[in-house]
Parts: structure tokens; C-alpha cells; sequence
């Protein structure tokens, strides 16, 4: 037993000097110190010798075991060592590497452009308002004046949300929406607050819309002003003078009679070509015009229906497409080029 003790420690000697790594240290641990480790094991049959032997064997078998300890411990604090120093030293850095330039990203053409309309008619004086996009159909629709049957409606066919589902079913006798313009947020602002009243809405508007120039999802500014007799020539000015911020001095503007449930009368506008000036090319049509924003004198039977008295107010309002004003202003071709989130398109602006 004694032989066995000293090839059982001449082993640890040869073994654990030469451990590298932590985790081989922990291993050779449990094989010479473990329950069930090769020092166990020896003593395991110490029980059969006679009290003398046993004692003596004793002694030695401790001083093995104290040796053993002793070895482990600086071989684990020599592993750990290393492993500290190779990690200090860490990985080996290549400088002739090419490097890996930080891009700085770039605000979206659209929302460049919606702030920018926003920011002018603020300097007008206009207060900036949101609104919902899930909508109610009374306020997209009935309060606008485009009750059920209204065949304007055909041309905003929308997404309706199931109501049931989402435990809005207590909306009285009002089909729910994606709203299909800015619109309905002029009657949620005169229900909320007394003329007069000055307001831009930018925000979100969904239809059932997709092709070269439409997509489902897009962008429009809305402008409302309420006041005691306000006239078409203060609309005029005052889409005159945002053309003219916003396009360039140069710009001319022009008032198209058209037709838009909730005002009366109503006029689109248009402004002198961005591209070719007025003379006529590819992108006007060769009209000189392009046609950029909706407008006119606010219907008397929204006025009504938002709790204003129609007889002593008169107001002005407006809607314009973002997208296709920052198509315009920069020159860009397809609408959908503005949701595919191609940087090589982004970084352009
Ligand atoms: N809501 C209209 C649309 O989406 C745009 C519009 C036209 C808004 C005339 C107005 C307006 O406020 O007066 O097509």
C-alpha cells in the first residue's frame, strides 16, 4: 500500500504540473481528491491492516493528500494567470483590415417633407393637431357630409376593423375604420374647442388603394381655419404663400373649381410645373400644371354637425398629399421607390 500511495503521488506530480487550463486542474481534483478519486480508493482498503500499519499508513497517505492540495493550487493559480494574460492580450488585430465605416443614417423623404409643410404653416400661425387612424365611419364620413349612401365615398373605400373582436362593439351604430384622410380630425377640433380656430393635421390616411401612384398606406397634411367672415381670397393667399415657401418664390398658383362634400365651393390647386416651369414637358402632361392639393370653404352642414353655428362662422380648408409633394419637390418617379427601404434610394435626400 505504501508503493501504491507513492506511484499514486508521483502520478499527481507528473499530471498536475503540466495542467494548462482551469478546467484541467478541476479534473485531475476529482481524480486523486474526488469521493471516488484514486486517493479514496487506496484508503478504501486501509480498514483489513492492523492498527500499527494502519497508523503509519496514515501519516503518509495525509502528507500525499497535503501535497496533492498544494500542487493543485498552484497549478490552478497558474492556469488562471494564463488564461487572464491571453485574454488581456486578446485577439490578434489585423491593421491592414480595410475599415468598416459607421454610415450616418438620413430622416425619411417623407417625413422631411411632412415636417417641412408643417413647419410653414406653423410660421402662419397654425396650431399642430393629431388624430386617430382607427376612425370612426361618423367622423371620416357621415359629419363631413358624405352620408352612407354618398357615392364620393367609392372613391375612399377603406379598411374596416372588426369591432366585435376587440370589444368595441359598443360604438353606437358606427362601423369603425382606417381613416381614409385627415378630414375627420376638422370636426373632432371644433367639437374640442371654440372658434376661431387655425390648424394643420399631419398624419397617416389608408385606402384600398395599389398601383404606380397609390399605395395603401400614405401621408396628408390637412389645414382647417374657422373664424367670423373669412373669405375664399384668405384661402387663396394662404395656399399661395405656403406654394410659395415651400416650391420657390417663382411658383404660381392656380384654383381649379371642383367638388368635395364638405366644402362649398371647392377648388383644387394647382401650381406652375416643378420641372419644366410652366412651359409644359413629360411631367406636367405638357399642361404646365400640376395638380397638388384640395381646398374650399367649409360646408355648412360640417359646421353644423361639429357644434358650430354656421350662421356666424365661415371657414377655409385644405388637404394635400405628403408623398407626392416630396415626389414633386425631388423629382421622384415611383411612389413605391418611398416604401422599399432601399438605401441606395435613402441616401439621396
Ligand atoms: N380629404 C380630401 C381627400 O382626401 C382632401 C381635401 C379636399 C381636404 C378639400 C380638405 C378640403 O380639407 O377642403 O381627398
Amino acid at each position: 500500500m505504501q508503493e501504491k500511495l507513492k506511484a499514486l503521488a508521483e502520478a499527481a506530480r507528473r499530471d498536475i504540473t503540466v495542467a494548462g487550463e482551469p478546467a484541467r486542474v478541476e479534473e485531475l481534483r476529482v481524480r486523486f481528491l474526488g469521493k471516488k478519486g484514486e486517493l479514496s480508493q487506496v484508503l478504501g482498503s486501509m480498514g483489513k491492516l492492523p492498527p500499527e500499519e494502519r497508523r503509519s499508513l496514515g501519516e503518509v497517505a495525509n502528507r500525499v493528500k497535503a501535497e496533492i492540495e498544494s500542487l493543485l493550487a498552484a497549478a490552478l493559480e497558474r492556469a488562471e494567470g494564463a488564461k487572464l494574460e491571453a485574454e488581456l492580450r486578446g485577439p490578434k488585430l489585423d491593421v491592414s483590415l480595410p475599415g468598416r465605416g459607421v454610415r450616418p443614417g438620413r430622416r425619411h423623404p417623407v417625413s422631411r417633407t411632412l415636417e417641412d409643410v408643417v413647419r410653414t404653416f406653423a410660421r402662419l400661425g397654425f396650431d399642430v393637431l393629431h388624430g386617430p387612424e382607427i376612425e370612426l365611419d361618423y367622423f371620416n364620413f357621415e359629419a363631413l357630409n358624405l352620408p352612407k349612401d354618398h357615392p364620393a365615398r367609392d372613391m375612399q373605400d377603406t379598411f374596416y376593423v372588426e369591432t366585435a373582436s376587440l370589444g368595441l362593439a359598443k360604438v353606437p351604430g358606427s362601423p369603425v375604420l382606417l381613416r381614409t384622410h385627415t378630414s375627420p380630425v376638422q370636426v373632432r377640433a371644433m367639437l374640442n374647442q371654440k372658434p376661431p380656430l387655425r390648424i394643420v393635421v399631419p398624419g397617416r390616411v389608408y385606402r384600398r388603394d395599389s398601383d404606380l401612384t397609390h399605395t395603401p398606406m400614405f401621408h396628408q397634411v390637412e389645414g382647417l381655419l374657422v373664424d367670423r367672415d373669412v373669405t375664399f381670397a384668405e384661402l387663396k393667399g394662404t395656399l399661395d404663400a405656403f406654394v410659395k415657401a415651400f416650391f420657390g418664390s417663382s411658383t404660381r398658383t392656380r384654383f381649379r373649381p371642383s367638388f368635395f362634400p364638405f366644402t362649398e365651393p371647392s377648388a383644387e390647386v394647382d401650381i406652375s410645373c416643378t420641372q419644366c416651369g410652366g412651359k409644359g414637358c413629360r411631367v406636367c402632361k405638357q399642361t404646365g400644371w400640376l395638380e397638388v392639393l384640395g381646398s374650399g370653404m367649409v360646408h355648412p352642414n360640417v359646421f353644423s354637425a361639429s357644434g358650430y353655428d354656421p350662421r356666424e362662422v365661415t371657414g377655409f380648408a385644405f388637404g394635400m398629399g405628403v408623398e407626392r409633394l416630396a415626389m414633386l419637390r425631388h423629382g421622384i418617379g415611383d411612389l413605391r421607390m418611398m416604401f422599399e427601404n432601399d438605401v441606395r434610394f435613402l441616401e439621396q435626400f
